[in-house]
């Protein structure tokens, strides 16, 4: 058994580099109350830059970042439309309820990317006296809950399309946008260039301790500067959060591909360790669901038994587990925690 943890939960227990260490020691620093921290102004310019927006904005975490492109572009009592699965729906407290004071309906989707009909049938119309009017509509790329899916930008345009024919905006909680970017050997600015508001996370496979930005136009960002206010989540000398994020976009951002390297080395693996089941075409980037159901037992008690061969796994359901690949995870973890499947699945 190795000493060391092999930590697949999730991207965020990544750990800041030498180099972002370094960075926030010599970062100039200001009151960012007043867009007076010139660490994170660089940081915001560059993000928009690269996303392709006019303006960014940096935020404490995804979930914030996610909530503030809610409240920024809606009213309360309006519907946002959300794919099945979005971690906004799943994971997020339901923000958008009860801080947004919005309705949200779901629709379903295909590997986490909803059919443009589908996101246009749920569009509620304006002439009706009954109804909430649909303020916004919502993607996920990667797709977290779909197995880290990406979408190109092609599919992303074409619900864009659908929203903007209806006057509607569209926030794409691109967490892991440059996953998908990195795996589709585009641009991030591509895969967004359709949406008006976009959150990325730096603390995620970018390996930044903390931080998110959300990128839009001008207008939108200022509007999200004030919400971002009101929720308590403007900071002071934000370049302490803001140096490690520089260094990640400029750094750590094409490394990616080693993760979905790794990834797919597991989901393969994996698939061989009968009876885990894997849907190898979901594996798109750095996540990998396993079906846990052939076994005697749920995916609580796999955890357990894998904890114990010093393996991490996230419980996704009652018979589904969740890793994700980062930059601590090699591919020799990734061949010793097949072997460690291999040998709890034998009862061993
Ligand atoms: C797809 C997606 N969106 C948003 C978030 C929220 O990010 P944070 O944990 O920084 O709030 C996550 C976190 O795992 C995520 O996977």
């Amino acid at each position: 058994m190795t000493a060391e943890k092999i930590n697949l939960r999730s991207d965020v227990v990544t750990l800041p580099t030498a180099a972002m260490l370094e960075a926030i020691k010599t970062a100039p620093m200001g009151d960012d109350n007043r867009q007076e921290d010139p660490t994170t102004n660089e940081l915001e310019t560059l993000a928009a830059h690269m996303l392709g927006k006019e303006a960014a904005l940096l935020v404490m975490s995804g979930t914030m970042g996610n909530l503030i492109g809610m409240l920024c572009q809606t009213q309360p009592g309006q519907e946002v439309i959300l794919e099945q699965g979005a971690h906004i729906y799943t994971s997020e407290q339901g923000g958008a309820a009860r801080i947004g004071g919005l309705m949200v309906t779901r629709v379903p989707s295909r590997r986490g990317f909803p059919a443009p009909a589908d996101v246009e049938a749920a569009i509620r119309p304006l002439d009706n006296v009954h109804t909430p009017h649909t303020g916004l509509i919502c993607l996920e790329n990667t797709h977290n809950r779909a197995g880290g899916t990406v979408m190109s930008a092609e599919e992303t345009k074409a619900i864009a399309d659908v929203a903007h024919r209806h006057n509607l905006p569209v926030h794409l909680d691109g967490a892991r946008i440059f996953n998908a970017a990195v795996a589709l050997k585009v641009k991030a600015a591509e895969l967004v260039k359709d949406v008006d508001t976009v959150t990325f996370c730096l603390s995620k496979g970018l390996s930044c301790p903390a931080g998110a930005l959300l990128c839009g136009r001008r207008d939108a960002m200022a509007r999200a500067r004030r919400i971002r206010k009101l929720l308590g989540g403007t900071l002071r000398q934000a370049g302490v959060i803001a140096a490690p994020g520089i260094v990640a976009l400029k750094t750590m951002v094409d490394r990616l591909e080693q993760d979905h390297r790794t990834a797919r080395r597991l989901a393969e693996g994996l698939a061989r360790v009968s009876p885990l089941r894997v849907d190898l075409e979901s594996v798109q980037t750095n996540i990998v669901f396993a079906d846990t159901s052939g076994l005697p037992y749920d995916a609580i008690e796999l955890s357990k038994r894998l904890t114990k061969h010093n393996v991490e796994v996230l419980i996704g359901d009652l018979h589904r587990i969740r890793m994700v690949t980062h930059r601590h995870i090699t591919a020799e973890h990734v061949d010793y925690a097949i072997e460690s499947f291999k040998k709890v699945v034998a009862g061993s």
